[in-house]
């Protein structure tokens, strides 16, 4: 009969647990599905935007750009906010500015308005970007955390693709406004959601807030032990008596793994990914998609290639793990490239026989596949996986900030790249760049899958090597 009843109370807090998991990570997804929203919804509003306010090429550059300052000053201040507030307070001070860079963008009456909404809605993508994969990785078993994180990812490549077929939608009515205030909706749906987060157990000891933490702990634990080791784990990793920049200066480990974390979102952003995806429509257009029909097709076809090849990742990354397949991703861009690469090179001499834009068009698919199915994902979960508690913030807001800003970087040289040594040998560029990557990977990038946050930790503070901290 106990046993009866201890067996329903087990059962009762598994399913408690799942649901506390489930709310955490649909939670999290809403500011990823944000971010992708909002990296994703430009494209389509720009040539209405350039309409309305007859903006030169100059200020359209600074409508796109706007965002991507906004999310490098974003990333680099919220290690502040989250390491001081934690992480619940900034994912909501990240929905607050989703919610007024939307409106404001959406009731701009000048291009002024438009681009202070433009850095606030950018100050917003760089807090979620920052905050959403490190809040995964400390509420996460150990077991899933690349799945979650993965999932987080996907929810990014969905908001792009839906971002671009709310464009279309609103497109035959040119109501540019309608595309930048509908994204205030799931940015309002994120705020609600924060209110019911419960905050990081392990933000939470770092302030000595144990009684707080182990709560929560519990309520993420099915069992009491279960809670109990972890937090004994974590208190283990805050007798560091130094934090963030100190740690930085005084601890040679700690710099290793804040250089590692900058080195990872580097080589995410030097895959080339975003030039591609900037650059698939000419490469439909020349394989035949000439129309706007077709080419919102292409754009969509591109778009969910994206998402499902994450699918792939959410499915391996926690079982043969994140380096196998970041080499498969890296190799895979190389290949990519260089193929398409080929067929520019072809099509520019003049050689139009219709099997080379078929195949750079599947070379087009396959780079975003490798990309998402790797490199996408994995960089963020290695990043917030890597760094030490006492300066997790300050190594987390080092490596999100250059994404941002080594994404800056190349949108800005892309076309001058182009210019000077034409579309191919750009291509051919990315091609040696992802094979470095590999290289880097065998020799730098740790395993991490199915082992505690704090195992990695004591590793690389023990002073193993980097590719072994998570062993
Ligand atoms: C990258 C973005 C990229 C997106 C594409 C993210 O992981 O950080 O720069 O646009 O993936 O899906």
């Amino acid at each position: 009969m106990s046993e009866t009843i201890m067996n329903g109370e087990n059962r009762l807090r598994v399913n408690n647990v799942r649901k506390m998991r489930g709310f955490i990570a649909f939670a999290a997804g809403m500011a990823g599905l944000l971010f992708g929203l909002d990296i994703g919804v430009i494209s389509g509003a720009l040539p209405f935007i350039t309409t309305h306010f007859d903006l030169t090429s100059r200020l359209q550059e600074w409508v796109v750009s706007a965002m991507m300052f906004g999310a490098a000053l974003g990333a680099i201040s919220t290690g502040w906010i989250s390491f001081r507030l934690g992480r619940k307070t900034s994912l909501m001070s990240g929905a607050t500015l989703f919610i007024l860079g939307s409106l404001g963008s959406a009731f701009a009456p000048n291009v002024q308005v438009l681009l202070i909404s433009r850095v606030l809605l950018g100050f917003a993508v760089g807090i979620a970007s920052y905050v959403a994969p490190l809040y995964l990785s400390e509420m996460a078993a150990k077991e899933d955390r690349g799945k979650l994180i993965s999932m987080y990812q996907m929810m990014v490549t969905i908001g792009i693709l839906a971002a671009f077929l709310s464009d279309t939608a609103f497109s035959y009515s040119g109501n540019w406004r309608m595309m930048l205030g509908v994204i205030s909706i799931p940015a309002f749906l994120l705020m609600v959601s924060v209110f019911g987060l419960p905050d990081s157990p392990r933000w939470l000891a770092s302030k000595g807030m144990f009684v707080k933490a182990k709560e929560i702990l519990c309520k993420l634990s099915t069992t009491d032990d279960e809670a109990e080791a972890e937090l004994a784990e974590i208190n283990e990793s805050l007798r560091v008596k130094q934090e963030g920049w100190g740690l930085f200066k005084s601890n040679k480990n700690v710099r290793r793994a804040v250089y590692l974390g900058m080195l990872l979102q580097a080589m995410q952003q030097f895959t080339g990914m975003n030039v591609i995806l900037y650059y698939a429509p000419q490469i439909f257009k020349s394989a035949g998609f000439a129309n706007t029909e077709q080419q919102m097709i292409a754009t969509v076809i591109c778009g969910l290639t994206n998402v499902l090849a994450t699918l792939i990742a959410m499915k391996t990354v926690d079982k043969s793990g994140r380096k196998p397949i970041l080499k498969v991703g890296f190799a895979g861009i190389a290949f990519g490239t260089f193929l398409l690469g080929v067929c520019l090179y072809m099509i520019n001499a003049g050689f139009n026989a219709g099997w080379i834009s078929f195949v750079a068009v599947l070379m087009t698919l396959f780079t975003i596949t490798s990309f998402a199915m790797s490199a996408g994902p994995v960089v963020w979960i290695l990043c917030s996986e890597i760094q030490p508690l006492k300066s997790r913030d300050f190594g987390v807001a080092c490596s999100t900030t250059t994404n941002w800003i080594v994404n800056m970087i190349i949108g800005a040289t892309f076309l001058t790249l182009i210019n000077s040594f034409g579309i191919a040998v750009t291509f051919w560029i990315y091609t040696v760049l992802n094979i470095s990557f590999v290289v880097l990977t065998i020799l730098l990038i740790p395993e991490t899958k199915g082992i505690s946050l704090e195992q990695i930790e004591k590793n690389l503070m023990d002073g193993k090597p980097l590719k072994d901290i998570g062993v």
